[in-house]
Order: C-alpha cells, then structure tokens, then sequence
C-alpha cells in the first residue's frame, strides 16, 4: 500500500482548531489521537515539547544506527497520516516493535525533526507502555503492494491498510453528510424493517427468512434419539384409560367414599393426557411441513412467508403519507446473481420519500442531496481523497468539484434512446440492442453520463413495461415518472419516481403486472384514504462510495461484502 504524504488538513479542521499549543487526550482512552497531532494546519510543529501518549499500528518501522535505534510510523486510524515516532533500544527490543502490524502505546516527547525530513513532528519515546507483536513471516498483510482482490480474502485484517481505512473514513463521512442533509431539511428518519412480507420491486430477487428448515432439523435428530411412539405403544395407552376408565365406573356404582373415587378419577386423567401426548408425537414427521402437496407456511415463524427486504420504500410511504417528509437509511437485499463490480447482495440504500411533492421536486431533491455530498467531502476529508486521488484515480477530486457545481443533464428516457440511436448510426458498438422500450444497459448509462455528457444525468420518464408497479403513469399512458441518476464512473446511482397515488390507477397496475391484490390492501389504504401526491428515491450507499472514490470494485467499499458465493465472517 502506498503510503501517504502529509496532507494538508482538511478546511473544517483548519476552523475548529484553534492553535493552542496543547494537545488533549482521547475523551474516552488513555492517548491521544494521532490526527489530532499530525492532523493539525501546522502539521503538529505547535506542539513540540509536549509529552503524550499516543499508540496505533506500525505502518512501516525500521532500526536505524547499528541498532541503536528505531524509526515507526504510527497509525491509529484517526486520519491517513502516521506519526513518526524514534525509539531508543535502551527502552525495548526493537526487533519486536519494527514488524508492520505491531500495535504500541508509547509515552513520549513531541519534537520538531531535523531539517529536510518530511515530517512537521515527530515522537521521542520515553517509555515503551504495551506492545502488540506480530510475527512478520506469518503475518497475512504484511507491508507489500498487496491487490485488493487479494484483501477480501482477509476482511477482518484489511482495515488495517492505508486503502481500506480511508475508505471507512469516507464511508463514515458519507453517512454523517446524509443525515445531516436530511435533518437540515426537516426529513424524519424512520426505521423501516429488515424482515419484511412484502416484495417492493416485484422483481423476485428476495432472500426468503424462514425458521421451517432448522426446525425441521432439530425435529430430525429429536426423532432419532426418541423415536415417536409406535401403533401398539398407542395402543397399550388406550387400554389403559379404557380401564382407568372402568375402574372409575365401578367405584361409582359401588358407592364409593368420596376420596377414593377423586383418587382414581385423577388416575384417569394422568392416563389421558399420557395417551393424548403419545398420539401428538406419533404425529411429528419429519421434513418441512406440507399441506395440500405446498409447504405450509402457517407453521413457519411468522406464520406467513418472510423475507430480507430488497427496498425500504413502501414501509417509509406509510409515514410519508402521515409526517411529510421522510427518510429510511439501512441495509437492503437482493439474491441477484449478478456478478458485476457495481451489485452486492447486501447493501446499504438511502431512501427520502416526500408528500406533496412531483418529479419534478424528486430530481431536484436528488440533485441537491449528491451535490452536499461532494462538498461535505471536499470540505471533511480532503486527505483521505488526496489519497484516493494519488492512489486510485487521479481526477476523484475534480469530479467531486465538477458534480458539485454544475448542474444534472435531465433529458427524458424517449430523448435517451434517441441520442444511443444516433450514437450507434456514428459507429458506436453497444452489446444490447438500443431501442424504445428496452431497459437501459450499464452499457447504455455509461456512455450517456460518461462519453456523451462527461457529467450526472438524470433520465426520466420511462416505459411502464420496465418499471415497477409503483410509479405514477403518464398522461401518454405508455410511460411512467421515473427517474434514474446516471454518474460516470458507476452509471445508475439513484433510481426513484413519483408515486401512483390515483386508488383506481395503481390497482389497475398491480394487476397487469400479474401481482395479487391481497398483500398490497395496506398500500391502497394510503390512496383509498386521504391520498396525497408524492415522490422518493434510492441511492444506493455504495455505489455514491464508488462514484467518489474512484475504486472499482464495490466489494471493496463495503466492510463486510456478500456476494455470490461469498458471506465471509
Ligand atoms: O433502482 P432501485 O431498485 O430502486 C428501488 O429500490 C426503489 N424502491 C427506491 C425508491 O424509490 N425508494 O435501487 C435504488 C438504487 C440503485 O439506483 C442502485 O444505486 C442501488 O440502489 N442498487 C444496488 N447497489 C448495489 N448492489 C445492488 N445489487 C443494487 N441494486 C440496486
Ligand atoms: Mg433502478
């Protein structure tokens, strides 16, 4: 991994630090953080003299001197820059701490270093706290260019480069801009479920969540150990309550005292429930349970067929259509078995859904929102895109600016088709054929925002056929008020659309979609009862993580990515 330059700190920073010469402690650990020493506007040089204790991992450290000395450099994950810290072999075993990986904690005296040297500040130790040694000839991500192919096959050490922990940072930074641009607009952020019963899209590409197979398996082993009882254990049982039975009979008749005949009464009972819980056992099958040749889902957990939800959308359409102005930001699923370097299985998508709202005010909503983006990360972690820039994709920092300030291209989808059209009469090869009706190819999206208009544009107005059953048919009849933000270097970041919210129109298109009416009567009780106009969008978390960065796959900006064939840890 490439190592960083010190950049220059980012402008928040720059306004929120006040050039005290003294350096705080974490509020909730024992050290200080490194950025809030190399993070400074003057690189940390305000601090010499300073005593602190700072700890992180070694990036890099080598002895120096014949052994006399070493030099680490430290990173805690604060912020891309490490801190130079020299250690003198009086105070440890060098050859412990200089292996990359190797987590200290040092106390020591901040110093301005020698003339020339990159670094505004450096860390004379004074004493060695804690050492976290790594044994470098087994260490899995040793300080190597190592491919980031080769990182997902270590996910739980890969925070640990240069690469992933900016990207976590930039993630992190992603997320705290999205709320804080909704907040700003007075959005209400509500949860939507994770385990849902509906199918947003319809497209089928659901995560089916269901207890029915490992119940069935524990049922299996149960059995096995204490198999059910057989017809003749049945059998015995039922003799018995017949005689229990008798004998209660006889008592009676005989006059019995009181005592006795509640005494066998009692035994009668015992026989009964014995028998009764004989005949439930005999019942259990093994396998999942059927009815009528289907698997009887009224036995599963739910006691209805479950899933992972593929979108938030129609759950936040419920408060949308109550408080206005909404936003759902969580996890989303979707079993596609798509096995390009934009489509995760899970994925995280931000969702605003807006009440007396159109298309219109959609793409404007969209456009605003991408652009704060681009400025928070300008504005926020300028260093983590200077490394992004350096090391991935030179021009990142420009695109975040471009986006920023120029206005979307918006032509409708019919206007689309016809510049691809025109682009394949000029020689233009696509691998799907360009004509009206067609869904849009990434191929397609691509060469709209990055050839044609080198910037974001939005492309509404869809045909119906192509789209979900949700969104507001035009007065043509033909299409739908859809949009799609289309950026370079991902194609399709935001799908959304203005909302059907006519009760007779959208039942009617529930129907020619071939859905059925019963599980969607919640969703036409938003229209039957005090409808109102209204629009939202997804933006798919990761793929505007793509978009800034520069890096190419979009399993590598995600922590933890699913994928076919892959769910690693
Ligand atoms: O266009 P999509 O399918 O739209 C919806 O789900 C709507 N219900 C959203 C809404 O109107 N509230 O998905 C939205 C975005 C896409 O534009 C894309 O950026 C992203 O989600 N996306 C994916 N990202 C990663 N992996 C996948 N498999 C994705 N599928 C969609
Ligand atoms: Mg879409």
């Amino acid at each position: 991994m490439a190592e960083t330059d010190q950049a220059p700190p980012p402008s928040d920073q720059l306004a929120a630090m006040n050039l005290t010469d003294t350096v705080e402690k974490h509020a909730f650990s024992d050290r200080v953080l490194i950025r809030s020493v190399v993070g400074r506007p003057d690189g940390g040089a305000g601090l010499a003299g300073q005593r602190v204790r700072a700890g992180g991992w070694v990036k890099t450290g080598r002895e120096q001197g014949k052994g006399t000395f070493a030099f680490l450099e430290l990173n805690d994950g604060s912020c891309p820059a490490n801190l130079q810290v020299i250690v003198d072999a009086g105070l440890a075993v060098l050859s412990k701490l200089v292996a990359t990986g190797t987590c200290v904690v040092v106390d020591g005296i901040l110093k301005v270093p020698p003339e020339g040297t990159r670094q505004k500040i450096e860390l004379r130790v004074e004493k060695v706290v804690s050492v976290g040694e790594v044994d470098p000839a087994k260490y899995p991500i040793p300080k190597t260019k190592l491919t980031l192919e080769f990182l997902r096959d270590h996910l739980h050490l890969r925070a640990r480069t240069n690469t992933i922990a900016a990207i976590a940072r930039i993630r992190n930074a992603l997320a705290f801009a999205t709320h804080s641009f909704f907040q700003e607009h007075n959005f209400l952020y509500v949860h939507t479920p994770i385990l849902t019963t509906s199918d947003c899209e319809g497209a089928g590409e659901m995560f089916q969540v269901t207890t029915l197979i490992s119940e069935s398996e524990k049922l299996e082993k149960e059995l096995i150990k204490s198999p059910p009882p057989s017809e003749v254990d049945i059998e015995a049982a039922r003799q018995v309550v017949s005689e229990r039975g008798e004998a209660v009979k006889q008592l009676k008749a005989a006059k019995a005292s009181k005592s006795e005949i509640t005494a066998s009464v009692a035994e009668l009972n015992k026989a009964k429930e014995n028998l009764s819980k004989l005949e439930e056992r005999s019942k259990l099958k093994p396998g999942i349970p059927k009815k009528d040749g289907k698997i009887d889902y009224t036995q599963d957990f739910f006691a209805r067929q479950a899933f992972l939800t593929v979108s938030g959308q129609l759950q936040v359409e419920t408060y949308a259509c109550a408080v206005s102005n909404v936003y759902t930001f969580g996890p989303t699923f979707r079993a596609e078995h798509s096995h390009t370097s934009r489509h995760l299985a899970e994925f995280w998508m931000v969702e605003p859904e807006i009440a007396f709202a159109d298309l219109q005010d959609d793409m404007n909503c969209a456009e605003a929102y991408v652009k704060y983006m681009c400025n928070w990360l300008l504005d926020k972690c300028l260093d983590d895109m200077q490394f992004m820039a350096k090391s991935y994709d030179k021009g990142c920092i420009d695109r975040l600016r471009m986006v920023a300030s120029i206005p979307f291209v918006r032509i409708s989808y019919t206007e689309a088709v016809e510049l691809l059209e025109e682009a394949v009469k000029g020689g233009k090869k696509f691998e799907n054929e360009v004509k009206w009706g067609i869904d849009l190819a990434s191929e397609h999206e691509r060469y709209l925002t990055e050839v044609k208009f080198q910037k974001p544009v939005i492309v509404y107005n869809y045909p119906k056929g192509i789209k979900a059953f949700y969104m507001r048919l035009n007065d043509d009849l033909k299409t739908v008020a859809a949009m799609d933000v289309l950026v370079p270097k991902v194609g399709e970041l935001i799908g959304g659309s203005q909302r059907e919210e006519r009760y007779e129109v959208i039942r009617e298109r529930i129907l020619e979609v071939g859905l059925p009416l019963e599980p969607y009567e919640w969703y036409l009780d938003l229209r039957r009862y005090g409808t109102v106009k209204h629009c939202g969008f997804g933006l798919g978390f990761e793929r505007m993580i793509l978009f800034a960065t520069g890096i190419e796959n979009i399993r590598d900006v995600i922590p933890f990515p699913r994928y076919p064939g892959r769910a690693d840890l």
